[in-house]
């Protein structure tokens, strides 16, 4: 390969909520060497002439089968280059074992160009290992990308605010999803010449998967549409609310979760409420003998006769689905209860109610135009909530640019720029 001719990207993954946002750039990338290789004279993205190798980068933060590859599968991402194989610890374990493993790889590697997305540990360590390397004597690093930029949710107890912040103040190049996050880089003093509007690649992975999702068997087994229902339909789909927790603040203190869950009572009794469980979410409700809240489910077809839509009053605890199951259950879903991000952009896309249980959100967008309202986590919040969510009739709007081409701007950006640092 002629290096004049190629520049080398480095995208990392580590986590759940990474792989839906770097599939849609690895799948560009692709797409733009396919486009050089057949018309070798073209000018492609960015009038960049070069080929992309990149260099598919999997610390390992998450691991498990439900939590990783079974992501890989349904969004195509291919196998990883690397595999730092990292898994669990203390936030400084974790981040302090990526950031060693990682050096390694940026040496060996050499790339012209480093992509993190997202909020998760993985994303600041191997940003920070990029930001202080040389590969030479002059100082030659790569230029950093982050996807995901500028997202504040102004809570400093929040592991996630402090990746967020910190890796974009040693990003190059920052790739913002919302109006809220140029003003936050504005205030923060980043220069505007680094900060690129491109929407969000979550939801292009989203527009992508949505056809595809609707042929998902997820709703028959877990019996909330009957087997004669056909393909995407929804007349005889039951009503059911779809629920997810993990953030260490809602699910680690006995007494915070024991409030959700009661606050989440109502909802129980009046519909399903179908609850794939993070792993630290069911080491803590059984840690702290909550299971008298739940029905466990295996989630195969076995003993579907014996389930039914009909609620209970107990949440349905099923373990953590495939991208394609939960995008399937997201968009039947009449209600979406959620402390994830991503879940609330999601919903918002989908037009499908959501109740936050948080005090803040980084993502305001959604409240501000989409279908999401921020409960709170009392008891009290989450009821009214969540009523006022399956009672009154919910509209909203897709934000500027959710329009499943933010990866194509975002990669024309990053061959710009990096045409430019080889002009130098
Ligand atoms: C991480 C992210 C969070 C994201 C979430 C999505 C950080 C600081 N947090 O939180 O922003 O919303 O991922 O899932 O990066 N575990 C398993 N199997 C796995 C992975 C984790 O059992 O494959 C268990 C382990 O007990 C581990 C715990 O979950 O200690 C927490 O995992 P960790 O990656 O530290 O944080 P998350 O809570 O998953």
């Amino acid at each position: 390969m002629d290096p004049t001719k190629t520049a080398k990207v480095i995208t990392v993954v580590g986590a759940r909520p990474n792989f839906m946002k770097a599939a849609p750039i690895i799948a560009a990338i692709r797409d733009h060497n396919e486009r050089l290789a057949i018309s070798p004279g073209l000018e492609g993205a960015g009038d960049s002439h070069f080929t992309l190798q990149n260099v598919l980068v999997h610390t390992g933060q998450h691991y498990d089968e439900a939590m990783s590859e079974r992501f890989f599968a349904d969004l195509n991402i291919p196998k990883p280059d690397v595999h730092l194989g990292v898994g669990s610890g203390s936030h400084a374990a974790q981040t302090a074992e990526i950031m060693k493993r990682f050096e390694e790889v940026l040496l060996r590697e050499r790339p012209d160009l480093l992509v993190v997305v997202g909020d998760v540990n993985s994303t600041l360590a191997c940003a920070l290992v990029a930001a202080k390397i040389s590969f030479d004597a002059i100082g030659t690093r790569p230029l950093i990308a982050h996807v995901e930029a500028g997202l504040r949710s102004f809570d400093r107890g929040m592991p996630e605010e402090i990746n967020r912040i910190l890796t974009d103040h040693v990003a190059d190049l920052l790739f913002v999803t919302e109006e809220s996050g140029l003003r936050n880089l504005r205030e923060e003093g980043i220069p505007d010449g680094k900060v690129h509007f491109v929407g969000n690649t979550m939801i292009d992975s989203l527009l992508a998967f949505k056809d595809k999702a609707s042929g998902s068997d997820i709703l028959h087994k877990l019996s909330l549409r009957n087997r004669n229902g056909g393909h995407g339909s929804t007349d005889d789909t039951a009503r059911y609310a779809l629920l997810t927790l993990h953030r260490p603040s809602n699910v680690d203190q006995r007494a915070t979760f024991l409030n959700i869950l009661e606050g989440l009572e109502e909802l129980s009794n009046s519909c399903p409420v179908i609850f794939p469980a993070h792993p630290r979410t069911q080491k803590k409700l059984t840690e702290f003998g909550f299971e008298r809240f739940f029905r466990v489910e295996n989630g195969s077809h076995e003993g579907e006769e014996s389930r039914s839509a009909h609620a209970d009053g107990r949440i349905r605890l099923i373990e953590p689905l495939g991208y394609l199951d939960f995008l399937c259950l997201m968009a039947h879903a009449a209600v979406v209860v959620t402390d994830s991000g991503g879940i609330q952009e999601e919903t918002t896309c989908l037009g499908i109610p959501c109740v936050t249980v948080r005090e803040n959100t980084e993502r305001p967008v959604t409240v501000k135009v989409g279908t999401n309202i921020l409960a709170g986590t009392s008891k009290e919040g989450i009821r009214q909530a969540t009523r006022q969510q399956l009672t009154s009739r919910v509209s909203g709007a897709v934000p500027e640019a959710w329009d499943g081409r933010s990866a194509q701007r975002i990669l024309d950006a990053i061959c710009l720029e990096i045409q430019k640092k080889r002009l130098l």
